[in-house]
Formats: structure tokens, sequence, C-alpha cells
């Protein structure tokens, strides 16, 4: 186990504030820091466009980090597509996928918008979407989406762990049921990536969507899309990079990864991410998970013996608790959190409205852990909680 005190002196603003937002976006550690400041610094240039040096070392930088984040997954580097985001990546799928009329897509209610919206609209290309219900601790029942199973089924769409809940989705069983018809499996990892193990070549999804900036610990605006066959979708964003030859007839693309990455990438953001990956990768995923789930299900044990609150999510869950104060909007709870001790919560729908509409639940408020985080802010968070229950 690594020492949480060592790890937090990598992360100055924690000493400004208790961060409990990580399931929105962690911070980001000293080293991913420099390793963005080096490339401003000695190398910055565009990547792939020159054969002068500084061009050549951004792209080998790029390309470094690239691999240490698809080692990371167990992927090819050549399946990882670097892009800004999980939702970007998810778009990337719906809009390339070439869904037609009375293809059939099936997700869920406990999705985040990022991976419920994109399938819907494909309702304008004549595709029909069926959503598979969560249980009230935010379960998808496996078999359920074994039943909605048609022969016209192209996608099963699910989210790894819920942003709201934290309910640890079954997604291998989900998987298994999707191949044995030979459906692709399109995983939502952007609360998984870096919070548990995740071998993709085992888990066997055919599209795995996370984002950079979460548990990755990577800067905003860095994301990963995997695509087990890249041949099974079209990039749908071209131009310079994804192209190998052009003309007045007509052009050709690259191979994979390339050609899902049209114009200048976010050369300090996936340099800065591959550095942050290395860090991870030196603690443990492991050892985070079990830090990081020993603190929420401790946070959530304790909210429930206060009268008044309310608290959502399995017993066994992932690293975040969302919770409501009888009385309070969730935003104000929030607000005097961060009144009373600089607590940064997250608060209100967390993009996910459907699961939450379809359990009456009217918002929430929600506490996310890190590596990061210690048991002196549990303690902390926990007082001011039953603080904000007294009349303010
Ligand atoms: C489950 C889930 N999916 C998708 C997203 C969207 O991620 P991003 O902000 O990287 O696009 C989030 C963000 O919180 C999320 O929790």
């Amino acid at each position: 186990m690594y020492d949480v005190y060592e790890v937090r002196k990598d992360f100055p603003v924690l000493e400004k504030v208790i961060y409990l937002d990580s399931g929105a976006t962690t911070q980001t550690p000293k080293p991913a820091v420099e390793a963005m400041n080096d490339f401003f610094y000695n190398y910055g240039a565009n990547y792939g466009r020159g054969a002068h040096r500084l061009s050549i070392a951004a792209t080998n930088a790029f390309e470094d980090a690239r691999e240490i984040v698809a080692d990371f997954f167990n992927a090819p580097p050549e399946n990882t597509i670097m892009t800004k985001n999980t939702t970007e990546s998810i778009n990337i799928v719906a809009n390339g996928f070439g869904f037609q009329k009375d293809d059939h897509i099936i997700t869920t209610m406990g999705e985040h918008h990022s991976n419920f919206v994109p399938w819907l609209r494909q309702k304008e290309n004549g595709a029909v979407v069926s959503v598979a219900d969560i249980d009230p601790e935010g379960f998808v029942n496996p078999e359920q989406i074994d039943e909605m199973i048609t022969d016209k089924t192209k996608l099963i769409a699910v989210g790894h762990i819920s942003n709201v809940f934290g309910s640890i989705q079954n997604i291998e069983k989900i998987i298994q049921i999707a191949h044995k018809s030979n459906i692709p499996v399109l995983v939502d990892g952007a609360q998984s990536a870096g919070h548990m193990e995740i071998d993709l070549a085992a888990l066997d999804c055919d599209y795995f969507a996370a984002a950079g900036h979460k548990g990755l610990l990577g800067p905003q605006g860095t994301g990963i899309l995997y695509i087990k066959d890249p041949e099974t979708i079209q990039p749908t964003v071209l131009g310079g990079g994804t192209t190998s030859d052009a003309d007045a007839c007509g052009f050709k693309t690259k191979p994979a990864p390339e050609r899902f990455e049209a114009g200048t990438p976010n050369l300090p953001g996936v340099i800065g991410l591959g550095a942050a990956v290395e860090y991870l990768q030196k603690l443990g995923v492991k050892n985070v998970e079990a830090h990081e789930n020993k603190l929420a299900r401790d946070a959530a044990k304790r909210l429930k013996e206060i009268e008044g609150v309310e608290v959502y999510g399995p017993e066994n869950r992932a690293g975040l608790v969302s919770f409501n104060v009888e009385g309070l909007e969730p935003h104000t709870v929030a607000m005097r959190l961060d009144k009373a001790e600089k607590i940064c919560i997250r608060s209100g729908y967390h993009c996910a409205m459907p699961g939450q509409k379809a359990l009456g639940i009217n918002g929430s408020a929600r506490a996310s852990f890190a590596l990061y985080n210690t048991e002196e802010e549990v303690d902390i968070f926990v007082k001011a909680v039953l603080d904000t229950c007294q009349p303010f």
C-alpha cells in the first residue's frame, strides 16, 4: 500500500481544499504537470507534420504516451485512439457505426447522458433504441438485456460503474451474452478506468470509452477510445492527419489510430496523460481501488447513520457516494459544505437524468474519492454533513 500523505505532496491544491469531486475530474500529479511543462519549454511542435527535430521529438513523445496508456489497458497502441474525453469517444462509435433503419441498439437507464443521448439520436437514422431498467441500487440485470436482444440488435452500450450510484455492473456477463449472438458491446469506462484493473484483451469488449482526466489522473481535454476492430467504424471527422493520399478524384485514409485523429491533437495533454498513467502504475491500481472503495464505503455507512440523510447505491460500491439531506436542495448542501470546510462535492443530476427520474430522485449531492483522499477528510466531510442537517 502506498503512503497517502506522500502522494498528497504531488497535488498541491489539496492543501487548500477537501476535494471530493474526482468523479467529475481528478487532480493531476506533479510529474504529469512537469511533463507538460517540458513539452512547452523544450520541444513544443506539431505531431507528425515535419522532419525537423522538434516535430520528431513531439511525435515520439505523443506515441510513447499512447503506448503507456495502451499498455495500461493491455490493448494494442494502434487500437487506442486519443480523444478529448469520454463523450467524444462514444460519439465516434455512435456516429461512425453506420446505423440504418430498424437497426436495434440496447442501452440502460443507468447511463450518463454521454452514453445515452448519442444512441437516442440514432433514431434520426431510423434505428430503434431499447433501454434496460436499473434496480434501486443502480444495477442492470444482464438477463433483461438478454431478453431484449432481437435479430436486429446491432450494439449494446453499457456503463461499467454508475456515476450516481457507484454500482459496478456485471459487464463480463453482458459481454458474454452479447457475443453469443455476435453483438458488439461498448463499455463506458468513464468511472472505472484508473479506479480498477482493466485488461481489455481479457474483457473482450468491442469498444471501450474512457476519460484521461478522471481516474487516469491526466489533464482535462484527454480521453481514450479502444476499438477492437477499427474497420467497424468509419471516421466522422476527416482532414489532416487522417489522409494517406488525395487528389481531385478522391482520397485514402490512413490506418487506425490516425484515421480517427483528425487535425492537430492535444499533444501536451496526451503527453501529460502518459506521465499520469505511469504515476498511477507505480502506486498500483489495485491499491488505489482498495483505498478509494474503503473511503467511499466508510463515508456511506456513516452518512446513513445521520437522521434526515438518504444515501443511494449498494454497500459494495465503487469510490463514490450520492446522498440527499431532507429539506435541502443538493446545491444548497454543496454550497454549505464548501462554505463550512472548503469541501468540494458535486450536486445536481450528474448528467444522468434517466435513472434518477425513474427512481424518483430529484438530483443528489455526490462525494467522489480518489487515491489522494484520507480518512481525516472523510471525518470532516461526515461531520460537515451532520452540521448541515441542523438549522442554519
Ligand atoms: C459514466 C460517465 N460517462 C461519461 C462521462 C462523460 O465523461 P467526459 O467528461 O470525459 O466526456 C462521465 C462524466 O462524468 C461519466 O461519469
